[in-house]
């Protein structure tokens, strides 16, 4: 990790950014409990928050916290000490397994929410302006720290695995890439061929040689599978960015298929027995479907 002079050199710091601060060291605690407010509101965007923030006691001590970091970005010195505390925050993010991604994107609604009070006290100056240039870099700098602890994080893994784990980490890595790939093309092209079916049904059903009724649930139960196929692709797009799997797109598109079946048969009254036993194929699946839910929803 880079010592505080050297981040200082590459981020540009200068007397001038501390005495910039200084100017608005009151801003920190003027706003710290407005903007705790604003930023629990901007956590709600992220699909899992509650994965990581799972009850009242951990926001109440995390919002503490978040408040004394947003006040000390205005107050502090800019030393080995608070370089520590940065490093500190990024390892406890890294020990929780939150991803890197949140906390770069929330640096961005800190960023936002900073240059909004700025203005609105301070207007358009050229003041305001340079004490903003400051106020980024410093949010700069506190990004940077945080999110080297997730990279030493990774290399300390790799680090402590031998030549040959290594070898077998990069060779395994590259076996999985391909799949992935190849994974993603076949639902690709599987996606094409349920289009180009859904619109042969459609053919079908204007040329009247499908009857409307059971035509039209044919299509529906068509465009649930290939609605399914495309959650699949999504998911696997995510997974190949980083993300784990969710085991439940798997379930969702066995449920989307029997559900198709269901809507085609449920015209045949004389098919009463293949019916019930999909009724209880579905509610099976959906009991896994909400499980797999409820377990994927607390990891
Ligand atoms: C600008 C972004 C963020 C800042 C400045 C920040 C700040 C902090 C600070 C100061 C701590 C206490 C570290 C310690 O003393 O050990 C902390 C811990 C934590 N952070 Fe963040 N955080 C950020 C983003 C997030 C996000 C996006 C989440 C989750 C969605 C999150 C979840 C947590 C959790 C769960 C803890 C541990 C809380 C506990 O159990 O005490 N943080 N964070």
């Amino acid at each position: 990790m880079e010592t505080i002079e050297e981040l200082k050199v590459h981020y540009g710091w200068t007397e001038e950014d501390e005495e910039n601060l200084a100017k608005v060291s009151w801003l920190g605690e003027k706003y710290k409990e407005d903007f705790i407010e604003e930023f629990y509101r901007y956590l709600e965007n992220f699909s899992d928050t509650s994965k990581y923030l799972p009850d009242e006691e951990v926001r109440k001590r995390h919002k503490e916290k978040v408040k004394g970091w947003f006040a000390s970005l205005f107050t502090s010195k800019y030393d080995a000490q608070y370089l520590r505390k940065l490093y500190r925050i990024g390892e406890t993010h890294v020990r929780i397994g939150l991803p890197p991604h949140y906390v770069q994107a929330s640096m961005n609604f800190v960023r936002n929410y900073i240059a909004d009070k700025l203005t609105m006290e301070m207007g358009s100056t050229l003041e305001a302006n340079s004490i903003l240039k400051s106020i980024n870099k410093a949010l700069d700098i506190n990004l940077d720290v945080m999110i080297n602890s997730f990279r030493e994080e990774e290399l300390r893994l790799y680090l402590a695995s031998g030549k040959y784990q290594r070898l077998l980490i990069e060779n395994v890595r590259r076996v999985s890439w391909f799949f992935d790939t190849f994974i993603i093309l076949t639902l690709a092209v599987v996606g094409v061929f349920l289009i180009f079916w859904i619109v042969y049904e459609i053919g079908l059903v204007l040329k009247g040689d499908f009857p409307l009724e059971r035509g039209g649930l044919s299509i529906l139960g068509s465009v649930l599978v290939l609605y399914a196929i495309s959650e699949l692709l999504a998911e696997e797009i995510k997974h190949i960015r980083g993300s784990a799997l969710s085991l439940k797109v798997f379930v969702g598109v066995a449920l989307a298929a029997v559900i198709r079946k269901i809507l085609i048969i449920s015209l045949s009254p004389e098919k009463v027995q293949e019916l019930i036993t999909l009724s209880v194929v579905t509610l099976s699946l959906g009991v896994v479907f909400w499980l797999i839910y409820r377990v994927e929803s607390k990891l």
